[in-house]
């Protein structure tokens, strides 16, 4: 039997719990109806649901900005309501997950009001403060990753705060002990609650360098992303062993730490045994249309060059993952577009397209994530002003289009495609008022696509995206191939194709092999070894072997004695 720790053989399902299912017709989202919704995410063959954060929160970034992180926002429901949702979800064999944001707190956190107060209070060097150059403008030239200065002026202590992200962030001081006492002990009290593991936020940016210096100017305002400044200083290791020591190791939990910019050769350090995580989420095949950084106004669009560069960094990151540590396979989460957008022309077909997502999300090695809506095939929404945005990165970023030249129109295309609001809106349960998501107005319009594109009615068509996703988990789960695909070995096949990403699973003699044809014409291949192999599951009736028809993704099994 297979070595492989729990949460190497399931699946997890991510949460916006804004967005999911609102049980008081507040038009937000809250924990109980989490809870009711348990039995559905059992249908999807889930064993661990990562809560983006429900700590209390100004949510001037929908709860990234965290006022105290032991407790449980109203707007979501109380702290017995939390042990509630532990402890249903364990009776199915579902452990939540929950998520950390420890890079910064909201400005509104007793601790940061208190540093902000004077630089002789009691919590005055748990921020990075820095006085103004002579001039009295920031220290340095680094733009945040939201859009604007990394630095906002205090008045009180006539000093700049940093913060990576919006101003109401502010970064913590990782140098400082007893901030990391402090954090480690909010991260001991969820484990004490009985949380199934933590996704960590943001995690590259804790430790900033010794010496802050300007940074050559990557766009009109002179300023420098704060990004290629400050992440995976030197010496973030240091902190994160002590991190791992004071509270993940000896749990049977396991760790996602969002990280960006994590080189494939420097994962033994990051993951694994000898590592800190058990999984890195890093970009490379999220940021193909982003050859410049971070700025939406500089990203390419689709282009269909993206599927080779596609296939190159996945199949990299399988096979850096095959020995270190293990691979998050995911394709959307809250701060994407949705997945049917990214990879293909608008032109596509959005079912089937969903549908070759998902079965390379369930084929690949690793831990697949599921983003909610995106067993739904949900598409990104196009809303006609700024206004209508709610993410405060959209707003940045448009500013920031803005101010480079762009038109409206320009600027607000560029906001379509990239806002974080794509995968925002309420979650799609029936074919209702508010697609079942809320009494009231919801926080965020529904997408319009609702009737179509819900739980009820995609349970009740057989060839549903939803359906297809249960039939993949059934495959990935209970099946005579099941072993194959949770633990079986990677391998790429027909690498040099430009439109087909295929590869092959394999343990022992037995091999699953993945077909997916990401282009809206015909493509044919040769690949001997898949003669007389039998089609375990296709996107599409019929099909056959050398063949794939338009955005056509097919999984075949062999056995092979030689
Ligand atoms: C991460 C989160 C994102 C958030 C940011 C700041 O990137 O995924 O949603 O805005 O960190 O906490």
């Amino acid at each position: 039997m297979s070595d492989l720790k729990w949460w190497q053989k399931t699946n997890v399902y991510q949460i916006y719990p804004k967005s999911f299912l609102d049980t008081t017709g507040s038009g937000t989202g809250d924990l109980n109806g989490i809870t009711a919704k348990l039995d559905y995410l059992k249908t999807l063959g889930t064993g661990a649901v990562w809560l983006t954060p429900v700590y209390p929160s100004p949510m001037v970034d929908n709860g990234y900005d965290i006022a105290d992180f032991t407790d449980i926002d109203p707007a979501y429901g109380s702290m017995a309501d939390m042990e509630r949702l532990v402890a249903e979800a364990r009776r199915r064999d579902i452990r939540i997950v929950m998520d950390l944001v420890y890079n910064h707190t909201s400005d509104k956190h007793p601790w940061f009001v208190d540093s902000a107060s004077s630089r002789d209070s009691e919590h005055s060097d748990w921020y990075i403060w820095r006085d103004a150059r002579p001039d009295g403008t920031p220290p340095t030239n680094w733009r945040s990753i939201f859009g604007g200065s990394a630095w906002t002026w205090c008045e009180k202590r006539q000093q700049y705060y940093l913060h990576t992200f919006a101003k109401a962030q502010p970064d913590l001081n990782w140098e400082n002990p007893a901030v990391r006492r402090v954090l480690y002990e909010a991260a001991n009290f969820w484990l004490d609650k009985g949380v199934g593991g933590f996704r960590i936020d943001a995690i590259v940016y804790i430790k900033k360098p010794a010496q802050f210096v300007d940074g050559e100017p990557d766009s009109d305002d002179g300023m420098v992303n704060i990004h290629s400044m400050i992440a995976n200083t030197p010496g973030i290791l240091d902190l994160l062993h002590e991190f791992k020591a004071a509270v993940f190791a000896g749990h049977d939990i396991f760790t996602v730490a969002e990280a960006n910019g994590v080189a494939p050769a420097d994962l033994p350090s990051w993951v694994g045994p000898e590592g800190v995580f058990d999984m890195l989420f890093e970009f490379s095949h999220m940021n193909l249309e982003f050859p410049t950084g971070e700025l939406w106004s500089q990203a390419t669009g689709y282009t269909p060059d993206i599927i080779p560069r596609l296939q190159e960094v996945l199949f990299a990151s399988q096979q850096a993952t095959a020995e270190q540590g293990w691979y998050p396979v995911f394709f959307e989460n809250h701060d994407q577009m949705r997945c049917v957008r990214h990879f293909f022309p608008d032109e596509a077909d959005r079912a089937l397209t969903a549908k070759v997502m998902a079965v390379l999300l369930l084929t690949l090695r690793g831990t697949p994530f599921i983003y909610e809506g995106q067993e739904l095939g949900l598409d990104n929404v196009a809303w006609d002003s700024i206004a209508a945005y709610n993410d405060i990165s959209s707003h940045g970023q448009y500013e920031l289009a803005r101010a480079e030249g762009r038109s409206q129109a320009e600027a607000l295309a560029i906001v379509n495609r990239y806002s974080r609001d794509n995968a925002r809106t309420p979650m799609q349960w029936t074919t209702g008022k508010n697609a079942g998501f809320s009494t009231g107005l919801p926080w965020l319009p529904v997408h319009d696509d609702f009737a179509a594109a819900c739980v009820e009615s995609e349970t009740a068509a057989a060839d549903s995206v939803l359906n297809f996703y249960r039939r993949l988990v059934a495959l990935r789960y209970d099946s005579s191939v099941a072993e194959i695909l949770q633990q079986g070995s990677f391998a790429p096949l027909l690498t040099g194709d430009d439109s087909i990403i295929a590869f092959k699973r394999s343990l022992g003699n037995r091999h699953v092999y993945t077909l997916l044809n990401f282009s809206g014409r015909q493509q044919t291949y040769s690949l001997p070894e898949l003669q007389g192999a039998e089609l375990l599951l296709g996107n599409m009736a019929g099909g056959s072997l050398g063949r794939l028809r338009p955005w056509e993704a097919v999984i075949y099994t062999q056995k092979w004695v030689k």
